[in-house]
């Protein structure tokens, strides 16, 4: 069964992204069948940077806005990208009049049901058997398709910035996700948050990390110890449909800053999952005394 998981940070431009982009490839090139579902339907910057010429494409290209709003099933929008392993269910910005899509609107349609709808979507596709990991994009929101999206998911992630700004809408994310958790989805687990622009030459870089670390623990999570570092060039790899993985001379630190994020979180979902087994081990223990 795929394990899903949602990039989730109610700021914007945080680097929620170009870490799903990047996570998403290097899980591909370690061999996982990896899907990105880009669920920020409005900005479409997932699709953008995996499938650039086809979404500036004249001809329609049928995303989430064609399932959500023509009943097209989730494994008839699913693309291959240039990597091997790696696939994207775009979003869709535009209808085939050339209207633009705004999924909150769409779900809200739905009523209740809206909340379910990736859940059920993903189900009916039979995916999760396919794939070994599904990561959604999100918007830089707390509505209706997050939510949505962190009612289907396993696990959440959140990338954050070193300010104040980013750092407090890290623990707004926290209590929507355990809101969500406690609600509708008791399996969703937060993986951590990290920081996904790391500027070490900035002073009081670590000081504000050191605050964030104990303002995040008491919202209910860690940092991961993982950094992403600033680099330059990160702003012109979508145009290039390239991560920092297929450029020549691209820094190595930041190269290895994607490896170990993605080997800490796969570390953290294994231990996961074997606590999971072994509680059920011990319920069964039990039982039989
Ligand atoms: N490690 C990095 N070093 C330098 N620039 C970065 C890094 N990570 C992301 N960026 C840049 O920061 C900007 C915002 O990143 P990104 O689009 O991934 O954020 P986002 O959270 O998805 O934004 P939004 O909320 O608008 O969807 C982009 O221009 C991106 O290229
Ligand atoms: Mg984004």
């Amino acid at each position: 069964m795929a394990k899903i998981i949602s990039l989730l940070n109610k700021k914007g431009g945080v680097g929620k992204t170009t870490t799903t982009v990047h996570i998403a490839s290097r899980l591909a090139d370690m061999g996982y069948k990896t899907l990105i579902i880009d669920a920020d339907v409005s900005q479409g910057n997932a699709t953008l940077h995996l499938m650039g010429e086809i979404w500036n494409a004249k001809e329609h290209t049928p995303g989430l806005g064609s399932v959500f709003i023509e009943g097209r099933p989730l494994n008839k929008v699913i693309y291959n990208t240039d990597r091997e392993n790696l696939f994207i269910i775009p979003s869709e910005k535009f209808n085939k009049m050339g209207e633009s899509y705004n999924l909150d609107m769409i779900l809200s349609n739905f009523g209740p049901k809206g909340y379910f709808s990736f859940k059920k979507l993903i189900e009916k596709s039979g995916l999760s058997e396919k794939l070994d990991y599904i990561l959604f994009d999100l918007p830089p929101s707390l509505g209706l398709s997050v939510s949505a999206a962190l009612i289907a998911s396993d696990y959440v992630l959140i990338p954050f910035k070193v300010d104040d700004f980013s750092k407090n809408a890290v623990v707004d994310t926290v209590k929507t996700v355990l809101e969500i958790k406690e609600d509708y989805n008791e399996k969703l687990e937060i993986l951590g948050a990290f920081v996904s622009q790391n500027d070490r030459r900035n002073r009081t870089n670590n000081k504000m990390i050191e605050e964030a670390r104990v303002l995040f623990k008491e919202a209910g999570t860690e940092i991961l110890e993982a950094m992403i570092p600033v680099y330059n060039k990160m702003t012109v790899l979508p145009r290039e449909r390239k991560t920092v993985f297929d450029i020549k001379g691209a820094k190595v630190e930041s190269i290895n800053s994607y490896i170990d994020l993605t080997d800490e979180i796969l570390e953290k979902i294994n231990t996961h999952q074997g606590s999971m087994i072994s509680g059920k081990r011990t319920e069964i223990t039990l039982g039989a005394r």
